[in-house]
């Protein structure tokens, strides 16, 4: 094993999109940002110095952080920001992971433009488990606003009003011809005929789940999240935002110049940048003037095709990638998710968008979660947060009128090593949306997903406990219920929240408070001298 160095320099660069120059918040003045490549089992080390006015953190997204917390990233949970002309070494190793993951700023809306790939190899001499492609791609989904990501953000919380929607979609940076400012690019794959290439898709989109698109070619999904599946042919792949999907592609079409797209989805059309993005697959010894062969992107409230994905994806369970899913449950926990409107004297129209979950709205606090917790820091957080909603829920009979949220900094404790059942209801109170979810520090299996009512009684019985996929995130369907189960084997305060980040901020986010086992490698590490203070 061994140690990665690295040196990320947060600093503004003037950025030219839709025909328009604006300076943008950037790791080493490239956007997207760099990608990190590591091994299984080596230490990362990554030195983030602050060059610009805003405060910043950055999150190392699906990586596991075991007792390391204070490495994981998200501002006032795990850590205070890095302020300006400050530095900060996030210290961790990686353990029991290989594929693609992402980074991003974990503070307001900086990850829209700071955000960058992680690519864990297996260890050396280890192959995948699919055949060796010929060449690895790295290719990063995102979002593009003509404002300032920070003024779209500070003015939804100042009226009370949604936030602006982004203006176009990007891939690898670049919109594509669709934008009509043509001089500045698009992403294109060149390709030799015969050969099979291995895509690492990240969606690093703020705020969209995003369809992937290569007309004319197959991909056969061998791993997301960093968790190798059984082989999955498809010719659509679907992401939302924090999601990876690792693909093999093989050019088997010969020659021509064909499309690669990316449109959002949304069933219940809120407000969605409903823009494709577009790029370019192109053959070796294809002519520039080849005409490009359409494809058909699906249309923005696809469901259907959201479903196929989802529930096609599987665990490879083997000897050497075993699914351990936890059998037994120790904790039974049953969350309601959504978005509604509340009451607010000094907003725009007298009211403001809410989310919560079991209808407690998050507040964040001025003193990071995990300090507050390793230092007995009273008064920051209480223990007391629901295991199921505070409000009976029916979302067939009508649901209820509004969220009737109560606002609170809570977590919810569990014991070292207990295991956890989660089944995550979208509460559809405004509109029905899907919600992608993200757990930090763990990994989690899976294990059902539904539409309408969550059944405790029948639902359980059709539980896929064999090889349901692992992830980080996970896209719970709209009007519906996903259920996860995990064990709570790593000792800190870990994140959970919707990975929309205008969802995040209305409040739909909380967090689980992991205890230290009584065993010589079951505690949180101590905190590193340099941890930012607040
Ligand atoms: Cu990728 Cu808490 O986020």
């Amino acid at each position: 094993c061994k140690i990665r160095h690295y040196n990320f320099t947060v600093v503004l660069k003037n950025t030219t999109r839709l025909c328009a120059t604006k300076p943008i918040v950037t790791v080493n003045k490239q956007f997207p940002g760099p990608t990190l490549y590591a091994r299984e089992g080596d230490n990362v080390l990554v030195r983030v110095t602050n060059h610009v006015q805003y405060n910043v953190t950055i999150h190392w997204h699906g990586i596991r952080q075991l007792r390391t917390g204070w490495s994981d990233g998200p501002a006032y949970i795990t850590q205070c920001p890095i302020q300006p002309g400050q530095n900060f070494l996030y210290n961790f190793t990686l353990t029991g992971q290989r594929g693609t993951l992402l980074w991003h700023a974990h503070i307001s809306w900086l990850r829209s433009t700071m955000h960058g790939a992680i690519v864990i190899l297996p260890k050396k001499g280890v192959p995948y488990p699919f055949p060796k492609p010929y060449k690895e791609k790295v290719i990063i989904l995102g979002e593009w606003w003509k404002a300032d990501t920070e003024a779209v953000v500070n003015q939804a919380m100042q009226t009370g009003l949604p936030p602006n929607i982004s203006d176009a979609h990007t891939i690898n940076g670049h919109a594509g011809p669709v934008s009509n400012c043509s001089s500045e690019g698009a992403y294109t794959l060149h390709v030799e005929t015969g050969k099979t290439y291995l895509l690492r898709v990240v969606n690093a989109a703020v705020n969209d789940e995003l369809f992937f698109k290569i007309a004319g070619h197959n991909l056969t999904v061998v791993e997301v999240d960093a968790a190798y599946t059984k082989p999955y042919k498809t010719d659509t792949l679907f992401l939302g935002p924090g999601q990876t999907t690792t693909s093999l592609l093989t050019a088997d079409q010969g020659i021509g110049k064909y499309l690669i797209a990316i449109s959002p989805f949304m069933d219940t059309i809120v407000a969605v940048d409903n823009l494709t993005a577009v790029g370019f697959l192109h053959y070796n010894h294809t002519l520039a003037f080849t005409p490009t062969t359409l494809t058909s992107i699906p249309p923005v409230n696809a469901t259907s095709v959201t479903e196929v994905f989802c529930e096609s994806l599987r665990s490879i369970n083997s000897k050497e990638y075993p699914a351990n899913v936890p059998l037994t449950i120790d904790h039974s926990l049953f969350f309601t998710i959504g978005v509604g409107i509340n009451p607010c004297a000094t907003c725009f129209n007298g009211s403001r968008a809410v989310a919560a979950i079991n209808n407690v709205t998050f507040d964040m606090p001025t003193t990071a979660l995990l300090q507050a917790h390793y230092y007995g820091i009273s008064g920051v957080f209480t223990d007391d947060f629901p295991a199921k909603p505070l409000i009976p829920f029916n979302y067939t009979g009508a649901p209820p009128s509004s969220l009737q949220t109560m606002n609170g900094t809570r977590v919810y404790r569990l014991a070292y090593n207990s295991t956890v059942q989660l089944v995550i209801q979208g509460n559809s109170i405004l509109a029905p949306e899907s919600h992608p979810t993200h757990l930090h520090g763990f990994n989690f299996f899976v294990v059902g997903r539904g539409v309408g009512n969550f059944d405790p009684e029948k639902d359980p019985l059709k539980f896929n406990l064999a090889d349901p996929v692992e992830r980080n995130t996970i896209s719970v369907p709209t009007a519906g219920w996903t259920a996860i189960r995990f064990r709570a084997d790593n000792p800190g305060v870990w994140f959970f929240h919707c990975h929309l980040e205008v969802h995040t901020t209305w409040g739909l986010k909380m967090a689980f408070l992991v205890e230290n086992g009584k065993g010589p490698n079951e505690s949180l590490i101590p905190p590193p001298s340099d941890l930012p203070q607040c």
